[in-house]
């Protein structure tokens, strides 16, 4: 049902409420919206079903019981929204900023670009493109439209936000996004922004910010050699870019201005696993991972898929009982999730995975094998306190390790990891909520402000 809410407006729906909304912050966009009066019959239904949408996502997902009954569109208010946001401030502990009254980020403004449709919603015809692992890039824009720190005057923004979706490029081949168009679209978008509005030049782009949501971020390809060597392509050098991909040792594709930002995860799709079973039920699988292991991984220019790692966790642990590994992709993975204890979250081609998202919103401790890994929002998220780390090298004594952490202090982590405030941080929300994860890059955004122009 959740779904067909979300389907129902397809592209048409979001287009028209990404022109409408910005108007109740003082420039109407009724003329536009006149012209295209099939798109202006179709608005109070899809705002009506944005906000109940947004309503009930917010209940699920936050565990209130108030919030439901609450579906009149008067409930927009910013009353409703700061009394959110004050209640939410009393149970975070983990972020300093919640302490300021109100709207947390202050007088943080943000402008996004309206760029041609093919840059970014044109590729929503593809549907998985909102809703795969690199999807990011879809959620932030969208969720910016509508949050309280967008303005319509690119003159007192604080930051400028392009929104080009760089990944929803799917190859007919294997059906994985194919990114060699990202650079060239970037390219364009920027030359024709930098031709039309005077703001990328005043700041030679410092104060712009990009999604580049794949592997290895702005370096825009998948294999690490060929990566580094492309780069960081030179027109996004000075801008912030929010990306996927982070280590902690120095590394070519994040010697940029960046936020480690979480993969997507369809909170849908989450609140559908939820329904049936919650963070709490029984948990009968010891350690679970789904996903491609290689037997014999082929050396590719000196490099092996996942560094071997997973073929090392195959040979070793396939066919003990404690394990439950599959090779072979299944629709209904989060269903296993929920039902395991430690979910493993090794390095594929690049140290970040999806699952590292899925484990923590389905209540399964991340057992993250990936050295040097740097983890999304780790300024708030207490990533040592929800999950278990483990060194590549050590993956042969993973079961040893495992059981240590059953038998003392699983619980404490357990504990830690279901406080709701923490899948909280690491999901996107069509809006932004009080915490969630657009809410946490605009948190980092707040806190390089010192790019900003006009101040
Ligand atoms: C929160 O801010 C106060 C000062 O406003 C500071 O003393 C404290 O250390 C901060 N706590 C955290 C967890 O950053
Ligand atoms: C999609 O990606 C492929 C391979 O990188 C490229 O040849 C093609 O032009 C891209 N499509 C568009 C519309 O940019
Ligand atoms: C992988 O291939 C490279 C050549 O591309 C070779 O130098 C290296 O020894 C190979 N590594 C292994 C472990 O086979
Ligand atoms: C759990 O124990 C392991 C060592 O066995 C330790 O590294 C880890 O920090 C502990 N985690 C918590 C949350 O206490």
């Amino acid at each position: 049902m959740l779904e067909q809410k979300i389907r129902a407006p397809k592209n048409r729906g979001f287009y028209v409420r990404m022109k409408l909304l910005p108007s109740k912050h003082g420039r109407s966009s009724v003329p536009q919206l006149e012209k295209k009066s099939f798109f202006y019959r179709n608005c109070k239904w899809v705002l009506w079903l944005s906000l109940s949408f947004y309503f009930f996502s917010s209940y699920l997902i936050s565990n209130h019981p108030n919030q439901n009954n609450n579906k009149q569109p008067t409930s927009l208010s910013k009353t409703h929204f700061s009394s959110l946001a004050s209640r939410a401030l009393f149970e975070s502990t983990t972020n300093n900023i919640t302490q300021k009254q109100g709207l947390p980020f202050n007088d943080l403004k943000i402008f996004v670009y309206d760029l041609p449709a093919k840059y970014n919603t044109d590729w929503l015809k593809n549907e998985r493109c909102s809703t795969h692992l690199f999807a990011s890039e879809v959620a932030i824009h969208r969720a910016l439209l509508t949050s309280e720190y967008l303005t319509v005057d690119p003159y007192e923004a604080d930051f400028f936000f392009v929104p080009v979706y760089v990944s929803c490029n799917f190859s007919t081949v294997n059906g994985f996004p194919a990114i060699g168009h990202a650079r060239s679209l970037i390219a364009s978008a920027i030359n024709l922004i930098s031709t039309q509005h005077p703001f990328w030049d005043r700041s030679h782009g410092s104060d712009h910010v990009f999604v580049a949501s794949h592997d290895f971020g702005s370096c825009f390809h998948t294999m690490e050699d060929v990566a580094i060597s492309d780069g960081i392509p030179g027109f996004l050098k000075n801008s912030i870019v929010l990306q996927t991909f982070g280590v902690k040792q120095k590394h070519p594709c994040q010697e940029v201005e960046n936020v480690v930002i979480p993969p997507y995860v369809s909170p849908e799709s989450v609140l559908r696993t939820l329904e049936k079973s919650p963070v709490i039920g029984r948990r009968d699988i010891f350690a679970f991972f789904r996903g491609k292991m290689e037997v014999h991984p082929k050396n590719i220019s000196g490099r092996f898929y996942s560094k071997r790692v997973r073929t090392m966790l195959w040979r070793k642990y396939n066919g003990d009982r404690r394990f439950f590994l599959q090779r072979h992709r299944f629709a209904g993975y989060q269903s296993e999730i929920v039902r395991s204890v430690f979910c493993l979250c090794p390095l594929g081609w690049a140290p970040w995975s999806p699952r590292l998202v899925e484990s923590v919103a389905l209540g399964c401790v991340p057992v993250i094998i990936a050295d040097g890994i740097r983890l999304p929002f780790d300024d708030v998220v207490p990533w040592a306190e929800i999950s278990v780390n483990v060194a590549e090298k050590d993956v042969g004594k993973l079961a040893e390790i495992l059981e240590h952490v059953a038998a003392t202090n699983l619980s404490a982590i357990q504990k830690n990891l279901w406080d709701p405030r923490v899948p909280r941080a690491l999901m996107f929300n069509d809006r932004v909520h009080e915490g969630d994860a657009t809410w946490r890059v605009l948190s980092a955004l707040a806190n390089k402000r010192a790019r900003s122009y006009r101040r």
